[in-house]
Order: C-alpha cells, then structure tokens, then sequence
C-alpha cells in the first residue's frame, strides 16, 4: 500500500484507516466518491476490504491482475478482492488454521459476484492436478446451477440470490483445492407461487422454456412462452435485458453434466420444475353438488405423469384434507381458498425440497475422495454470501428471518474484530483504551431468546390449541415484549409514533435501522404445513428424486416437526459455531444506488448502507489505538534507508533497529509505540511524512542500487572467467598426470613380456627387468609366506638364478625353526623324549610292536598307589618303587603261570605276590633281557644259573602294554645285554638243561605248552 500512497489526494485513501478525519461520516463517505469516481471500487479498513458496485465490467479481473496479487503482501498493492482471497489463503497455508471470508451488504451489492471472483481466483492461481482440475470445474460450475435455482430477478438485483449460501472450499498440504461443501440457507420458497410487480421467479423456470427443446417442452407438456404459466405471470416481467435465459439454460445444463448428475436425475428434476409450473395452472371451480373440484384435467393428467403418483389420489388430495379428530381419521373437503393454499405449499415444499436435493448431490460431487484428504492434513477457506439486511414497503417473515441473520452476522462482526483488536495490543504488550460500541445483543435474544423471543412465541403460538392467527400472535407478543426498548406495535406506541406502525405491523429496531414486519402469514409461513394426505400422496412417488426428497417415514411419524423459525434459528446457531472456529476476513458489499446503474453514487444510500454495515465503528475500532502497525522487520526493510544508522543494513535486534530509526526520523513518544514484534504508529500524518522522506531520497537509493548493481554484475562476470581459466588449468594438470601414468605402465608391460621371452638367457638387458622382478617376487614370497613348521618340508621352486641361494636358505630356515622347537620343549617332554630314543635304539626294526608303541608316552608306574602292598614297601626301607606293573610270571618248569606285581627299584627288581616279595634280582646280577621280534610282551630275565635261588624268568608282563616296557628303566639302571631273537628264546632252566620258548605268528596272542615241551607263544602281526 505505502508504496502508491503518493497518489492518495488524487484518490483518497486505500485505507480508511489513513484518514485524518476518521470520526467523520462525510469523509468517510467522500473518499468512497472519489475513489468509486476513479473506478477504484476496493478500499480497506485495516484487514476488511469494503467494495462498492460499479455496476459494469472493469478490466481488474484478468489473469495478470490475479499474477499480480498473488504471494504479494497485503499491503504492498492496491486494495483488491484478490488481495483478500490471497491473504486467506496464505494465512491458511502458513498458519495451518481454517480461514473464512465473510461477504455482507445489501441485495445487488456485489455480494454473489465477490465470492465468484474469490473462487476464480482459487481455481486459477491454486496447485491442481489432472486429477484435481475435475473438482476444480465442479466447484466452479455449481455456481451456475445454484444461481438458476435459488436466484431470480429482484426489484434490486436482476440476478438476486434467494438463499443464504456458505461454501466451504478444502485444501491440501500443498495448497491445492481438493474438495467442497456447500451449506445452503432458508430458500424464499414463496416466490415460486408469487412475485412482487417487477421481480421474477427463479431463473429455472425461464431458462427452461426458452432454452428447452422443443422436444423436451412436448414431453413436460410445457409451452414456450411464460405468459401461459401463472406462477410465472404475477410480476408482468418475464423478460430481462440483462439476462439471456435461453444461453442460461446451455450453461446449466453443462455444469449439470459437469458436476456429474445422471441422465435421469435431470430429467426428475425437469419433470419437478415443470410440475410446478402444471400445480401454477391447476384451477378449482364448483362442481354439481356444489363441492370444490380442480377443473384443469389436463393440469392433473401432465401432474400424475410427472410426479409419478397416482392421478386420482392427487385430485382427492388437492381437494380434501385428512383431520385426525378424538383419533379418528376423517376426510373433509376443502374450500377453494383451502384448495389453493394446498395447492400453492405444495408447489413450494416440492420446490424447496428439490433445491435442497440439488445441494446435497452438489457436495456428493464436491466431496474430497478418501485417498487425496489421508495424505496430510486439509485446510478449509469458507465463503458466506449470505442475503444483506432487508427493508422493503412490505416486509414478511422472509425479511424477519433475512435481518435477523443479519443481527447475528453484525454480532459475530463485532465480537470478532474488537476482540482480535484487543487481542494484538494485549500479545504486543500495548495499553489502549476500550472503544465503546452499539452492542446488538439486546436485539439477539429479542429474537431468539429462550421463551421471551420472538421466535419462541411464534412457536408458541403456532402449536397452541385453539385458534391461533397472526393477530392472536401479535397480542402475544404485545402482552410479552411490550415496553422493550427495541420492539414497537401501534398499540404499544404513543400518539406521535403511532402512524408509523400499521395494526398488523410490530416494528424492530435493528441495529441498522427500523424495519416494520406485517404480521401476515406469519404462523402460515412458520409451520410451512403440507396436508398430511398430500404428503401421503407425493411419498408415493415413483420419481427416484422425489423419493429422496420425501421419505416415507414422514407420514407415519408423530413428531410435530420444527418450525420454520425453529429451523433457521439452529442452523445459524450452527454457522456461527463453524465461523468462530476460523480465522475471519472480511468483504462488505456497497452498492452505490438503487437503479444498478454505473457511474452514480447516491451518497444517501451508501450513508445508510456504511451506518448499518457498521462501518464507521469498525474504523473507530481499528482507529482506537493506533493507525498504522507493522512489524519490525517490514517497517525496517522499508525505512531503513532514511537513517544511516540501520543503512544499509541493521545487525543488532530488530526492535532496535527500528528504534534506531525512528528516533532518527524524529517521532515524537505520542506518535508511536513499541510493541513485542511490531511498531503502531498512532497517526496517518506521521506515516505520510516518513513516507514522503522515502519519496525524497528515492532517487539517492536509486543511484546506489544501480551503481551497486553494475559493479555486482561485472564483478560476478569477472569471477565466472576467473573460475573458468581456474578450471581449465587443473583439468590440463590431472589429463597430464594420467597420461604420464599410463605411459609408465606401457613401458613395464613391455619390458616384462620382452623379459619374458628372454627368460631362459643369460642376464642381458632385455630380460634384466624381468629377472630381477622374478628374484625379487621369490624373495617376498618366502618373506611373505615362510614354512610354519619343523614338519611342513613343503618349499616353493625357486627361479633358475637362485636355486642355490635357495637352498641356502631352505635349510637355514629348518635350521632356525628346530632351533626354537627344540628351545621350547619342556624337560619332562626331554626326558619322554630321551627314553623314547633309548626305546627306539633297542625296538626299532626289531619288535612288531614297536611303531605301536611310539605315541604312547612312558609313565611312572602301571600300578596306582592303592595297588602297592604297604608290607611290601615297609621291608623295602631305604629303596623307593621306581616303577610298578602287574606281570604274568611263568614258572621254568612246566610254564605255569602266576599273577605277580613288578617292582623295580634302582638296584634290584623284585616280583611281588601279594604281601610277599617272591623273587629279587639285582640288577647287578642280571646277565640279560630276551624279548621276541613279534608282538607280544614277553619278557625273559636271564640271571646266572649258579644262583638258584635267584633263577627264573620268564615274564608276561607286556600283554596290556606292549613295550611300555619298564625295559627303559631296567637298562637305566644297569649295562645289560638285550637280545632280539626273532622266533625262540632259549634260556637254561639247571645245570645243563635247557628250555625253549618258541614264538610265532598267528591270528591272536596265544600261550601254551607244545608237543616237544616248548612253550609256544602265538603272537598277531601288527606291522607288515
Ligand atoms: N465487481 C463487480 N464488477 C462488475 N459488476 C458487478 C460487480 N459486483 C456486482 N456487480 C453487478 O451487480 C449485480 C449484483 O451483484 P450480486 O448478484 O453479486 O449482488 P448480491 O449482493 O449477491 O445481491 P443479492 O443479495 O440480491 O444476492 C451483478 O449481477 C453485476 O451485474
Ligand atoms: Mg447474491
């Protein structure tokens, strides 16, 4: 906005707020003049955006204007429509909270025209998809269809919305319209059966007996001409300039395809608009007997057909009503003023119902499908164009429930911007004083209060028994508010008032004025009755839509059904809930004069229009505290210029930044405030005069911005060269570095094959490389991977140049290897070690037994301590049991064998029976020690014949332990001979006799006695 303030005394001021004189009406009124003079229609009071009719086309509403508002801050631009739906919509984006706008004013303000703009200009600056742009056009087409239903040519706007409409529009995360739903409000169902003098029915009508064809007019039974219809006729204006019902009639029934309706749907709906129009020409007359009777038998025939209901019980129905008396079903006929009220609510419930049909298959098609609305959470903007506050000459419920709306809407108003007023200054941390307002309260629950409202004795007075009428009603009401200060009958008002209120009128003292309601039809109107039989009648229905507008379970169910008032008091009980749960903007709607013609200001009617819109107090509201506020940041990145101190930019904290500022710019403490994130400035001229500071130094700031520019834009040219020569370098660098790399590796792959072919010649240069390659992967190969172990005699082939040096090293290797094997071994392992080579030195090749026996380690003793016999020991003394083993001794004489321990000493060996020491032989005497070369473990000790006593031996200790034998020790322990003879032993058994012990192979170890007194030993062969 600062930005064309320069402009404002050519244009006045975009926004009220700026006005000097903002308490005064006519100033109020005169920047309105003179902007409406410019065709500049849109002008602010803060957030609100107060739009004027210009009653023709401006060139504002093109997709560059859209371009032009959109993510532009508010107050950057021109006041526009655009301006408005952009706010919401990023307040709604940003903030992530439901938005509303609401649109008020007059009838033929530019209400219905300011929501289409909001709506087109969603639908084209909005994210869509293929998917979404179907939704997109069903959003923008039920406009026309709703128009044609619900809006007829008034006295005041030839295209005036007779419902109350609120659509909400339903967004995705990412800011794309995904879905709608349309609320839709107290349609005046009266005008489908009558018009005031110049008004019209709903455009439907028209448009379908101009545009329809000629075939489809055949098939309703319809004409083409609207004189011939009479609910058509009461206004004598069936043609319109500015309305050309027969393209009217092409678009709705595009956007019915559009939306998505069905073939037969549309023509359901046709036979219902039609049928109206037959109920319109259904006359009655007298017939024989005097009694009431529809004379219009074509009328009916066409009705039965359209309806799809029985013609017979129709004609009963529309002539005779069904009275429940003392519960008693009677039917009695009507009159022929009871005939055509029948006739007549008839024509407006089924009307009413269809429209209300019309809506709900509307929000079917607009309904968000489940999988677009899961993803991420929706936001919603809802618009209400709701109808304005109404005074005509003569003014009925409609208007009663119309300004009442009003009331409710000019609460919600109020409430609203004086608490998010009163809101700001508190979360800013400003003081400021409460501004007084007409608080409509009063006049609210004058309406709508619990049993003292008006709508609560209407209720009343329409269920009482008896005989209620709209007068009986007016007394009522003159009995329970005479003497509120905003209620006025004829009989409560005094002798000067008095002839401004008729005997049937009551007069409210709206917040906008005074309106006079003639009581008449009232209670009618309220109960919004159909006779019972004729609900009966059209519950019947075979037409799919009619079936859905009236449900069979009306008829049969007791509850008495709320009242119209009733009705329409709870659902804007209903959108007040919804709009308080979002964040409200606003739009209201002036027109400048009543002939809708453009170019004239009646400045009258707009004073009225501005009073009652309660404009002036909204500016005194917003003006209360102060003019202008921004928030630091904008106000600086605006101003910062016009002090050196925060130019051209400003480091520290915001807030002293603009501080900074202003004490700079030389704001008096009275003039400003600030706030926790924004400055308030209290008046215009203190803006106006930093603003023209900014327009004076302009040219200064232009000359640096482009100086600034120039050497930015050479200095970035002179660093794109710099980084392309940069480039262009280090790239040579690296190709250079690879080549020679490669050139490297060509060079050692040729040398090798060369080297390769002259492998098997003496050294010469060709195959040098080669070699010398070759030496050295021997070289780490055997660094790499040396032999582990004394036992691995595995050794790689070594090339022909180092086949001794390899050898060389091959055995330098064990060497060193045994070396540490043999530092490693521990001194009991030594000693097995040691008694295993005297082992080996005796056995090898010698026994059969022998390889068996080598992994077997030397223990000890065979026997365990237990098995020692303590006798034994004691006799022993000194001498300690070296080693112990159970033996078998065979006696020399007749071989018979003996179980006996093995003792053996260091000196002496002794065979122990039991307790007793049976034999001792000292080493020193033994002459030596026979053993067989088979496998088994006979051992022969031979000892000196003279010694008898000590004679004997021939020993079979060796079964279990094949030469583990205690031989080790026996030879430890003395120089004895050891004789390995291969199959006998032949050992003296006295003086000059001998014996034999043969030994030979067989399947198992065998000991007996042979033929020739032999001892024959049979040994297995373990070895081959
Ligand atoms: N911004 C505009 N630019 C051009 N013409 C406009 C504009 N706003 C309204 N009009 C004209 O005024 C007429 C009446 O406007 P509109 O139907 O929006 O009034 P309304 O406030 O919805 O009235 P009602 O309460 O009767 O429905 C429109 O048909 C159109 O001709
Ligand atoms: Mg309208």
């Amino acid at each position: 906005m600062e930005s064309t303030l320069t402009a404002r005394d050519r244009v006045g001021v975009q926004d009220f707020v700026l006005l000097e004189n903002y308490t005064s009406e006519a100033a109020f009124i005169e920047n309105l003049r003179r902007r409406f003079g410019e065709n500049l229609i849109y002008t602010y009071i803060g957030s609100v955006l107060v739009s004027v009719n210009p009653n023709k086309d401006l060139e504002i509403y093109s997709k560059a204007h859209m371009e032009r508002y959109r993510g532009v801050s508010f107050y950057e631009i021109s006041p526009h429509i655009y301006a408005v739906s952009d706010n919401t919509y990023r307040a709604m984006r940003t903030e992530r909270r439901d938005q509303c706008i609401l649109i008020s004013g007059e009838s033929g303000a530019g209400k219905t025209e300011a929501s289409k703009k909001i709506l087109q200009y969603y639908a084209t600056t909005c994210p869509v998809t293929d998917h979404l742009s179907t939704l997109r056009d069903r959003l923008l087409q039920s406009n026309p269809v709703l128009e044609a239903f619900g809006n007829a040519k008034t006295l005041r706007n030839d295209n005036s919305s007779r419902f109350g409409k609120y659509m909400d529009v339903q967004f995705d995360f990412r800011g794309a319209p995904i879905g709608g739903h349309i609320l839709n409000y107290l349609l005046e169902k009266s005008r489908v059966v009558h018009q005031n003098h110049g008004e019209r029915n709903f455009h439907i009508f028209y448009q379908l007996l101009e545009g329809g064809e000629q075939d489809l007019l055949s098939k309703l039974g319809l004409e083409r001409n609207a004189q011939k219809y009479q609910y058509l006729v009461k206004g004598c204006c069936p043609r319109v300039s500015s309305i050309n019902d027969k393209n009217d009639w092409r678009t709705v029934r595009k956007a019915l395809t559009v939306i998505g309706f069905h073939e037969d749907e549309v023509e359901d709906l046709l036979n219902i608009i039609a049928s109206v129009l037959h109920l319109g020409n259904t006359q009655f007359g007298e017939g024989k007997n005097g009694e009431n009777q529809i004379t219009t038998e074509t009328q009916l025939k066409y009705l039965s057909k359209l309806l799809g209901v029985d013609g017979a019980a129709l004609r009963e129905a529309l002539t005779h009503k069904k009275i429940t008396a003392k519960g008693e079903e009677m039917i009695s006929p009507l009159s022929f003023e009871q005939a055509v009220a029948a006739r007549d609510a008839l024509a407006k419930a089924v009307y009413g119902r269809a429209f209300t049909w019309l809506v709900v298959k509307i929000n079917q098609s607009l309904l968000a499908s489940e999988t677009i609305s899961f993803f991420g959470s929706s936001s919603v903007i809802g618009l209400l164009d709701i109808y304005g506050f109404e005074v005509f000459q003569h003014n009925s419920f409609e208007q009663f429930c119309i300004n009442y709306c009003n009331e409710k809407l000019h609460q919600l108003f109020i409430e609203l911007t004086l608490k998010s007023e009163q809101e700001e200054y508190e979360a800013e941390g400003i003081t400021w004083e409460p501004v007084k307002y007409f608080d409509n309260k009063i006049i609210c629950d004058l309406v709508e209060g619990k049993h003292k409202g008006l709508i609560s004795i209407l209720d009343e007075e329409c269920l009482r028994p008896g005989e209620p009428s709209d007068i009986s009603f007016l007394e009522k009401l003159e009995d329970t508010l005479g003497g509120h200060a905003h209620f006025v009958t004829h009989k409560l008002s005094n002798g000067k008032t008095r002839k401004a209120v008729s005997r049937e009128e009551f007069k409210l003292i709206h917040y906008a004025g005074e309106v006079n309601y003639s009581v008449n039809g009232f209670l009618d109107k309220n109960k919004d009755l159909l006779y019972r039989n004729l609900k009966e009648v059209i519950c019947q229905s075979n037409s799919q839509v009619l079936s859905q507008c009236f449900h069979r379970e009306e008829v049969t169910d007791q509850k008495r059904p709320e009242t119209a008032a009733t009705q329409f008091k709870n659902s804007l009980a209903k959108l007040i809930e919804i709009l308080m749960s979002k964040e409200p903007s606003y739009v209201r709607c002036i027109k400048p004069n009543d002939a809708k013609q453009s170019g004239r200001f009646d400045e009258a009617l707009v004073r009225h229009q501005v009073k009652y819109l309660g404009l002036m107090e909204n500016l005194r509201v917003r003006r209360a505290g102060f003019a202008y506020r921004r928030h630091y940041e904008t106000f600086l990145q605006r101003y910062k210029s016009l002090c050196p101190g925060t130019w051209p930019n400003w480091q520290g904290r915001l807030a002293d930044g603009v501080a900074t500022l202003v004490q700079h710019l030389g704001y008096k403490p009275e003039e400003y405030k600030l706030g926790k994130t924004k400055i308030f400035i209290r008046f215009p001229k203190t803006l106006f005069s930093t603003e023209d500071s900014l327009e004076a130094r302009r040219p200064a700031l232009v000359l640096t911005l482009q100086t600034s520019w120039r050497g930015y834009r050479e200095r970035a040219k002179y660093l794109r060269i710099r980084q392309a020569v940069i480039q262009s370098a280090w790239r040579g660098m690296i190709s250079r570095q690879k080549a020679r790399r490669r050139r490297h590796a060509v060079d050692i792959i040729r040398k090798f094959i060369k080297g390769f072919i002259y492998r098997h010649y003496e050294r010469c240069p060709e195959n040098e490389y080669f070699l010398d390659h070759q030496r050295f992967s021997f070289l780490m190969m055997l660094f790499r991977n040396p032999p582990k172990s004394v036992l691995d005699k595995s050794w790689p082939i070594p090339p022909p140049c180092l086949t001794e040096a390899s050898e060389h090293l091959c055995r330098l290797c064990m060497r060193n290897m045994m070396r540490a094997y043999c530092r490693r071994i521990q001194p009991e392992w030594k000693k097995q070690m040691e008694q295993k080579v005297v082992a080996s030195q005796i056995f090898k090749d010698q026994k059969d037994s022998y390889p068996q026996s080598v992994p077997k380690l030397f223990v000890a003793s065979r026997l365990n301590s237990e098995e020692f016999n303590l006798k034994v020991i004691q006799t022993l003394g000194n001498d300690k049991v070296k080693y112990g083993i159970a033996v078998t001794k065979y006696d020399r004489r007749g071989y018979k064998a003996r179980p006996r321990q093995l003792l053996l000493t260091s000196s002496f060996a002794m065979l122990v029976a039991e307790a007793k020491l049976k034999q001792r032989i000292d080493y020193a005497t033994l002459r030596s020690i026979s053993v067989s070369s088979l496998s088994d473990g006979f051992m022969v000790l031979h000892v000196p014949s003279e010694d008898n006593k000590q004679k004997f031996s021939l020993l079979s200790p060796l079964l279990s332990h094949p030469l583990s034998p205690p031989t080790p020790s026996l030879l430890s322990s003395g120089p004895l001979l050891l004789s390995v003879p291969v199959c006998s032993i032949t050992f003296a058994v006295a003086r000059g006799k001998e014996g034999v012990i043969d030994f030979t192979s067989g399947p198992e170890l065998k000991v007996a006695k042979c033929k020739k007194g032999h001892l024959l030993v049979t040994a297995p062969k373990l070895n081959p």
